[in-house]
């Protein structure tokens, strides 16, 4: 069972592929939006760089009627089921979905909104992302980035749970700082709370678990349910408390 899969049947059940509430998704995408509203044009549109099955476009595009939208993602399946529901929605004219890796995405014209949340891995972490991103957001407009901290120094468990090394992460002071230090402001920003981690925690693995209970003759039921214990050991015996996600509203001078 590939790791896109696993990744599908976990975030099943939740809003959005990482660490947030429906409200915490709403809140950062109203402020994201909002300026709109005055009539600049550009900032009517909006590019997700490893959008998954464009939960947040989604969102942005049955908001906002005049808003268009693109996204970008090497998981084909995703990219259908992102598809599929914006048909559902009805906004399937104002999306544009492309099957590229994010780092070989250009445009013709820039977008005022920029989104890679949970997706920054695609450019090798943090900084190379907001580098990306600055190539593609219009003069004024906004990224909204959401990248992992360490909450509390990371043990040898938390580091094995994730497969991570401590330089892969810093701690929030330090990667607002570096933010900073890249010539980004933030206007808004959010930190998963520990309610918010064990929602997104239990809803991964329970979904898989679920997925491979209502599916117990699939070839891929042993494996999926082997990926669902694992990752609820690694969590519960590893990172939980220790890994944070912030998710920043930016903007540039
Ligand atoms: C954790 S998901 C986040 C999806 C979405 N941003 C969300 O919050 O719902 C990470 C996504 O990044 C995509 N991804 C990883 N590397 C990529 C790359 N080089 N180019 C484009 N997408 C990539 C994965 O396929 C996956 O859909």
């Amino acid at each position: 069972m590939d790791r896109q899969q696993i990744s599908r049947l976990a975030h099943a059940h939740h809003p959005v592929a990482a660490p947030l509430a429906d409200d915490s998704v709403a809140r950062l995408l109203g402020r994201a939006t909002a300026r709109a509203e005055e009539g600049r044009a550009e900032e009517g549109r909006a590019l997700d760089l490893g959008c998954g099955e464009g939960a947040w476009l989604l969102r942005v595009l049955a908001a906002q009627p005049r808003w268009q939208a693109v996204g970008v993602d090497l998981d084909a399946a995703a990219l259908t089921r992102a598809r599929e529901t914006a048909t559902a929605l009805g906004v399937e004219r104002r999306i544009g979905l492309h099957h590229l890796d994010a780092r070989e995405f250009t445009a013709k014209e820039p977008f005022g909104l920029v989104l890679c949340v949970g997706s920054t891995h695609a450019f090798g972490g943090l900084v190379p992302t907001l580098a990306a991103a600055r190539e593609l957001l219009a003069p004024g407009g906004r990224l909204l980035v959401g990248e992992g901290f360490w909450q509390r120094e990371p043990s040898r468990a938390a580091l094995d749970g994730l497969g991570a090394t401590r330089d892969e992460l810093a701690d929030l002071a330090e990667t607002t700082d570096r933010v900073v230090a890249d010539g980004w402001t933030p206007v808004l920003g959010h930190v998963s709370t520990e309610q918010e981690w064990d929602d997104y925690e239990f809803s991964w693995t329970g979904s898989l678990a679920e997925w491979a209970l209502d599916h117990p003759g699939h070839p891929d039921a042993a494996a999926a349910r082997e990926a669902a214990d694992r990752h609820r050991t690694e969590w519960l015996h590893g990172y939980r408390g220790t890994l944070g996600f912030v998710t920043y509203l930016l903007r540039r001078d």
